[in-house]
């Protein structure tokens, strides 16, 4: 395993697979999502689906890459044997296409940092009309997107503790001090109470099937589940580590994140007297007011740090995005890792053009007969939604018909001498083996049902 390169220390994997799961779904997509699906009630349920689904799935996958010690592909061969090396190349898959994507909304974040800190965008008047212009001004955003591909495969390329843990480590903190800082001034705002209220106060009429499906989504993908990426960091964990406190801390490090990112938006939402519910755009446009209102110079400044944040954030969420196709030809393929990092990001970048156009350039993709992604960008969003939620469930099965739960406690038991017999113990072997796989294939089922045909397909 040596030569494969590892974490050089046990904080190092945390903060990697911290990074991984804090990212533009924690910071883009979770309020957005919050907001157009009843605030508190979201949270609530998004909460539960952390604890009860995720967390046993999170711990599931670092075991297997820490007992396999390969890639996606390789640590499913190698202790399922045969085809299930499949299920990590439909992870892999799934890692390829939401970089594909990803890219392209870092790239809209990379914008707004460049344009807030040296260009003239506080000065505008109408952020919503702003933002849908920009979003179609094609020339910058492919240089944008660009450039964000580029610093990705040149921070992959250096491999494990010198690019992905180096660079984790001063990011993730940086991140924290500027949302607090953030909360605080969007609390002492007229009417941030009543924001307050609409996130937290949960109103259980307004939660609807519906508002399972999304935050059970958002969950797997906020914490990096279902496609491998944790088998590949987990891949490079040593033996000492203790993979059920890592997976708490990592968990805990990325909803606190989600938490705060909502506690920050929903008091500006409220005290700008704006809409909950504007989908993706919701923090280019309310935030940007926000900095609007803090004066030329303060808003240029808090503006341009938020927005680098978030690049940083989105940007160690896509180092393990490539890393996880890396790995797999590194790994399985014997070629260079360099050259390998350059090849696969070059063909990611190429399959994110479409979803560069989706935004209103190309009316073709803006009208896809889908029920709930009718562009091309909702459409591979939620085409990877469910490849994860069904990962997951699928990879519970791998665990409990194949690799056995009995294996899956011996390798959690390295590292942590009072696993064996503990509660955590019997709860993990109780989701692994029936409540994960039964509640996450039916709610994949729905998901497909929802996404693409509306749950009044099936139900009337
Ligand atoms: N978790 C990342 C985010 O919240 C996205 C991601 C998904 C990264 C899957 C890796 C794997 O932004």
């Amino acid at each position: 395993m040596s030569n494969r390169g590892n974490f050089s220390s046990k904080l190092g994997f945390i903060l990697a697979a911290a990074g991984s799961a804090v990212g533009l779904g924690n910071i883009w997509r979770f309020p957005y999502l919050a907001g157009t699906n009843g605030g508190a009630g979201f949270l609530f349920i998004y909460l539960i689906c952390v604890l009860m689904l995720c967390f046993p799935v999170m711990v599931g996958e670092i075991a297997i890459g820490r007992n396999a010690g390969s890639d996606a592909f390789g640590s499913y061969k190698k202790l399922g044997g045969g085809n299930w090396g499949y299920l990590g190349l439909y992870g892999i898959l799934a890692g390829v296409l939401i970089l594909s994507y990803y890219n392209v909304v870092a790239g809209w974040a990379f914008g707004y940092f460049l344009e807030i800190s040296f260009g003239n965008l506080l000065d505008h008047q109408d952020f919503g009309s702003f933002f849908g212009d920009y979003v179609n001004d094609i020339g910058p955003l492919f240089f944008f997107s660009l450039g964000f591909m580029v610093i990705t495969a040149v921070i992959v390329a250096q491999g494990i503790a010198k690019g992905i843990e180096a660079a984790n480590k001063i990011m993730m903190p940086g991140l924290y001090i500027i949302l607090i800082g953030l909360i605080i001034y969007s609390l002492t705002l007229p009417h941030a109470m009543d924001g307050v209220r609409f996130y937290l106060v949960p109103d259980f009429s307004e939660i609807h099937s519906k508002t399972i499906f999304y935050a059970l989504c958002q969950a797997f993908f906020s914490l990096s589940l279902g496609m491998g990426c944790l088998i590949t960091y987990g891949s490079y964990v040593t033996k000492d580590q203790n993979i059920v406190k890592s997976a708490v801390i990592i968990s805990m490090a990325d909803t606190s994140v989600a938490f705060l990112a909502g506690l920050m938006v929903f008091p500006l939402v409220f005290s700008l007297g704006a809409e909950p519910g504007q989908g993706p755009k919701l923090i280019f446009v309310i935030l940007t007011q926000a900095f609007q209102s803090m004066g030329p110079f303060v808003g240029r400044i808090v503006g341009g740090s938020f927005f680098l944040l978030i690049c940083f954030a989105a940007l160690t969420s896509t180092i393990s995005l490539l890393e996880v196709p890396a790995a797999y030809f590194v790994d399985q393929k014997k070629l260079p890792r360099k050259a390998v990092v350059w090849g696969v990001s070059g063909l990611i970048f190429v399959l994110g053009i479409p979803t560069m156009y989706s935004q209103g350039l190309v009316p073709f993709l803006n009208k896809l007969p889908f029920h709930n992604s009718p562009d091309f960008l909702s459409f591979v969003a939620d085409l990877c939604d469910i490849m994860l939620v069904s990962g997951g469930c699928i990879m519970c099965l791998f665990i409990r018909s194949k690799w056995r739960v009995g294996s899956l406690n011996n390798e959690l038991a390295i590292g942590n001498p009072g696993y064996v017999g503990s509660f955590v113990q019997g709860y993990i072997n109780f989701a692994i083996s029936w409540f994960c796989p039964v509640v996450l294939g039916i709610l994949s089922i729905l998901v497909i049902v929802d996404k693409y045909y509306g749950l009044e397909w099936l139900f009337g």
